[in-house]
């Protein structure tokens, strides 16, 4: 048995904020929606991909006076870095702030959509490093000035290497 990630559900307060930020500045689409149960809070399903009919999913069931999240973070993959730039912009264009932090594997920016739920959205570096890594980056650099860095930044550590050849290696080992 294998298990492969697919989805979260989120309980959330506030609909209308909520979709605006994960449709329009995450560029989620809403794949469908409905009553749970008769009489129910809606479930409102969101994706961005074709193989998955939701990757996110909301319940209408969270009330202001509730307390945070248990969540930490939620985390997405963008298979470039301009895409990584494109969400830089159009989280600085709702004047959302966010933290860039390199994990030496990755290149992500971490925000907290509008209810506080903490996401990530990174690009895959094409290296391997121990973790827990993590260490901030200028998210002005462009591609090869940001890749030097990691390279130049994450190169000592003891599990350096490039992500092909570690493959595999951290899945049944006993930290
Ligand atoms: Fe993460």
């Amino acid at each position: 048995m294998q298990l492969t990630w697919s989805h979260a559900v989120l309980n959330i307060k506030d609909e209308a904020s909520m979709l605006d930020f994960y449709t329009k500045t995450l560029g989620f689409s809403i794949s469908d929606r409905g009553p749970i149960a008769e009489k129910g809070p809606d479930i409102i399903f969101l994706s961005q991909t074709h193989d998955e009919h939701h990757q996110l999913a909301f319940v209408t069931t969270r009330k202001a006076e509730d307390p945070p999240s248990a969540l930490n973070h939620i985390a997405f993959r963008v298979q470039s870095f301009e895409d990584l730039q494109n969400l830089k912009t159009r989280l600085e264009a709702v004047e959302k702030d966010f933290l860039p932090l390199s994990h030496g594997n990755t290149l992500s920016l971490y925000f907290a959509d509008p209810e506080g739920n903490g996401l990530e959205v990174f690009w895959d570096t094409p290296w391997h490093v121990s973790q827990p890594s993590g260490i901030v980056w200028d998210s002005n650099l462009d591609e090869t000035a940001a890749l030097a860095w990691v390279e130049a930044t994450f190169n000592q550590d003891a599990e350096f290497a490039l992500r092909e050849d570690a493959q595999g290696k951290f899945v049944n080992r006993t930290p």
